[in-house]
């Protein structure tokens, strides 16, 4: 079984802000997308890592990487599922661990997990419980979801590839803002696994301390 990561570095960082977008911005002595394809290329299950990055970024890109070999990079879109998809018609591989370069701390137990699944699984999710009330809500508050029933969904995420593109070209809905929600929609069955709070996403400049804290710590 070839495992491919795929790492979509392609985003603009809008939220964070900085001079340059944030899967580029260091934490400690290396790049956000660095440590990203680390974590990836380091596990021994993972047999390729392959980055997707916006039109116009090689330079940066390239900087970022330094001599990690990530093959040619594919140039993403306008939406992180453009993005995807530009790096699904680009790679090859009979599993594919779809990642966030903004999660640059990924515990090789995740990755063990996912691809654990696949025995009697053709997807699986990270997933962690979710700690705060939560409601609906257009402006005004809403009735309340058992938080019993709900998860928070991270990446990386884990498909057959094959599977995957077919559940990307039969997508009709918006920009999907992962991949489970794609597969689910084709009747792939999807399996939760167990996730990690390292692994939570780079959004504002809070995550950032956060995850600075995490380097400083060497919680990783
Ligand atoms: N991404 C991508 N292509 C896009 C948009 C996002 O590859 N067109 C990637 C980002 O680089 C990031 C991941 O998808 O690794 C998750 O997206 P998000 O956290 O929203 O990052 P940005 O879109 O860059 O940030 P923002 O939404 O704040 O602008
Ligand atoms: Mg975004």
């Amino acid at each position: 079984m070839i495992v491919t990561a795929l790492i979509v570095a392609a985003g603009s960082g809008s939220r964070l802000g900085g001079d340059v977008p944030k899967q580029f911005q260091r934490i400690g002595a290396k790049s956000v997308l660095a440590h990203a394809v680390d974590a990836l290329a380091s596990h021994p299950r993972v047999n390729q890592v392959r980055v997707v990055i916006g039109k116009g970024q090689e330079a940066l890109a390239r900087e970022a990487l330094g001599q990690r070999e990530v093959g040619e990079l594919i140039v993403g879109g306008v939406e992180r599922s453009d993005s995807v998809c530009a790096g699904l018609t680009a790679v090859e591989g009979d599993v594919i661990l779809v990642h966030d370069a903004a999660r640059p701390f990924c515990p090789p137990d995740v990755i063990d997990r996912l691809l654990d699944a696949f025995a009697g699984h053709d997807a699986a999710v990270p997933v962690l419980a979710v700690a705060d009330t939560l409601a609906r809500s257009d402006g005004k508050l809403g009735e309340a979801i058992d938080r019993r029933n709900a998860v928070r969904v991270q990446t990386p995420q884990a498909f057959r590839l094959d599977a995957l593109r077919r559940a990307y070209a039969s997508w009709a809905g918006e920009a999907p803002t992962d991949e489970a929600t794609v597969a689910r929609a084709s009747g792939i069955d999807v399996v939760a696994v167990e996730g990690d709070v390292m692994l939570d996403k780079l959004t504002t400049a809070a995550d950032w301390a956060r995850a600075e804290f995490f380097q400083e710590a060497r919680m990783i």
